[in-house]
C-alpha cells in the first residue's frame, strides 16, 4: 500500500524520524534548497503536515497543500499555525498536552532560582578565582516570596505546585478566576505583577496574548521584581523588556522564549540581569520522547480514520 506522503517542516527526534519513515513517505522541507520547487513538485501528495510549536504553518505553506487533511504539531502550542487557512478547510490539528508540563514547570523554578540565586554569575566567580579575593555579593531568597502565575493553565498549576513547596505565596492573572483552586485572582495584570516578587508568563502565544505583558506591567513588577517567561516570546512587549532591564526597572529576568528565535535581540546579551535560555523547556529525552509518540499516535489515528487524540480547535 502507498504510504501517505507526510510534510515535515522541521527535525524530529532521530527515533520519531525513524518510526516516521517507515509509515509515511516523507518530505523534508528544511533540507530543500528550492522550497518553493520542493512544495510545487510534491504539494498535491501532500496529506499530512508535522511541525513543531516552534515553527508552526504559515497560510502561505498551508495554500501549497491541498490535498492536507492533518496537521500534528510537536508541542503544545499551536499559536503558529494559522487557523485562517485551515478552519475553511476543516485541516485537523493535533498537539503534544500534558506529556510536557512537569518539565516546563520544572524549567520556569530553575529560572526564578537562577536569577535569584545569581547562579550563572556563582559558576563564572567560581570558575575565574574572584572567589580567591573575596565571597560574592549577597544575592536573593526565593522561598516564602510573592508568585504571580500569568496563565494558571497546566502548566501554571505545575509550577503553583512546586511553588507551594517553596512555601511562596501563589496568586494569578487569567481570563476567568477559576473556582477549584485556591490562588488569589487578579483580573488586573498589572495589580498582580505590582504584588508579585516573580511574575511568570505561561499563556499560550498569540494575537490574543500579544505584548500582554506591557511597560506598565513591568513598571509595576517593579525594581525589586523578576520576571520569568516560560510561555511565547510574542507575549511580552520585548522592548519595553529590553528597557527595563537596560535601566534596572525590573531587577532581572529569565528567559525561554524570545522574539525572533533563534536571532534573537543581541542587546539581551549584554545585560548582565538575565538568564537567557534556548525554548528548551520541553527539552528533555523524555519528554520529548513522549512527545514524538504522541505526534505518531495522532497521525496514525488519522489515517485509520479514528479520532485524534490531541485534537486541537
Ligand atoms: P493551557 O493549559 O491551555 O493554559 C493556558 C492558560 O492561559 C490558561 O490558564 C488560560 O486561562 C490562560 N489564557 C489563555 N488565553 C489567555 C488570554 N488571552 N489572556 C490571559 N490568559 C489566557 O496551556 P499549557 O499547556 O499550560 O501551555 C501554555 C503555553 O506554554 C503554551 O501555549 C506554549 O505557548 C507555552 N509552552 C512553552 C514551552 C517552552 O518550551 N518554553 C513548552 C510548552 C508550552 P483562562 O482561559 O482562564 O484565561
Ligand atoms: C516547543 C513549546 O514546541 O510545546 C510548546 O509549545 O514551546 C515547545 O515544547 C518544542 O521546542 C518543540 O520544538
Amino acid at each position: 500500500m502507498t504510504k501517505p506522503t507526510l510534510l515535515m517542516t522541521g527535525v524530529y527526534p532521530d527515533a520519531d524520524m525513524a518510526a516516521l519513515a517507515a509509515d509515511y513517505d516523507i518530505i523534508k522541507l528544511w533540507e530543500a534548497a528550492d522550497k518553493d520547487a520542493v512544495l510545487a513538485d510534491v504539494g498535491p501528495r501532500v496529506r499530512a503536515l508535522a511541525t513543531r510549536g516552534d515553527l508552526g504553518a504559515s497560510a502561505d505553506l498551508i495554500g501549497k497543500l491541498p490535498a492536507l487533511e492533518m496537521i500534528g504539531c510537536f508541542g503544545v502550542g499551536t499559536d503558529g499555525i494559522d487557523r485562517s487557512a485551515t478552519r475553511p478547510r476543516g485541516i485537523k490539528i493535533s498537539n503534544t498536552p500534558d506529556v510536557l508540563t512537569e518539565d516546563v514547570a520544572d524549567l520556569a523554578l530553575a529560572l526564578m532560582l537562577a536569577v535569584a540565586r545569581k547562579m550563572v554569575r556563582g559558576d563564572a566567580y567560581t570558575r575565574d578565582g574572584s572567589w580567591a579575593k573575596g565571597n560574592m555579593e549577597l544575592v536573593t531568597r526565593v522561598n516564602g516570596k510573592r508568585l504571580g502565575i500569568v496563565g494558571l493553565g497546566r502548566i501554571g498549576k505545575a509550577i503553583a505546585r512546586r511553588a507551594a513547596a517553596f512555601n511562596m505565596a501563589v496568586a494569578y492573572y487569567g481570563r476567568h478566576k477559576q473556582q477549584d483552586v485556591d490562588f488569589s485572582y487578579h483580573a488586573n495584570l498589572a495589580e498582580l505583577a505590582r504584588n508579585s516578587d516573580f511574575l511568570v508568563a505561561i499563556v499560550p502565544g498569540g494575537a490574543a496574548t500579544n505584548s500582554l505583558i506591557t511597560a506598565d506591567v513591568l513598571k509595576a513588577l517593579g525594581p525589586d521584581g523578576y520576571f520569568i517567561n516560560v510561555a511565547r516570546g510574542t507575549v511580552v512587549d520585548e522592548e519595553a523588556l529590553l528597557a527595563a532591564l537596560e535601566t534596572r526597572s525590573i531587577n532581572a529576568a529569565g528567559l525561554d522564549v524570545f522574539l525572533n528565535e533563534p536571532n534573537i535581540n543581541p542587546r539581551f546579551a549584554a545585560l548582565d540581569n538575565v538568564v537567557l535560555h534556548p525554548h528548551h523547556g520541553s527539552g528533555t529525552v523524555e519528554t520529548r520522547r513522549a512527545m514524538g509518540q504522541l505526534v505518531r499516535d495522532n497521525l496514525a489515528a488519522h489515517f485509520a480514520g479514528k479520532p485524534l487524540l490531541t485534537e486541537v480547535e
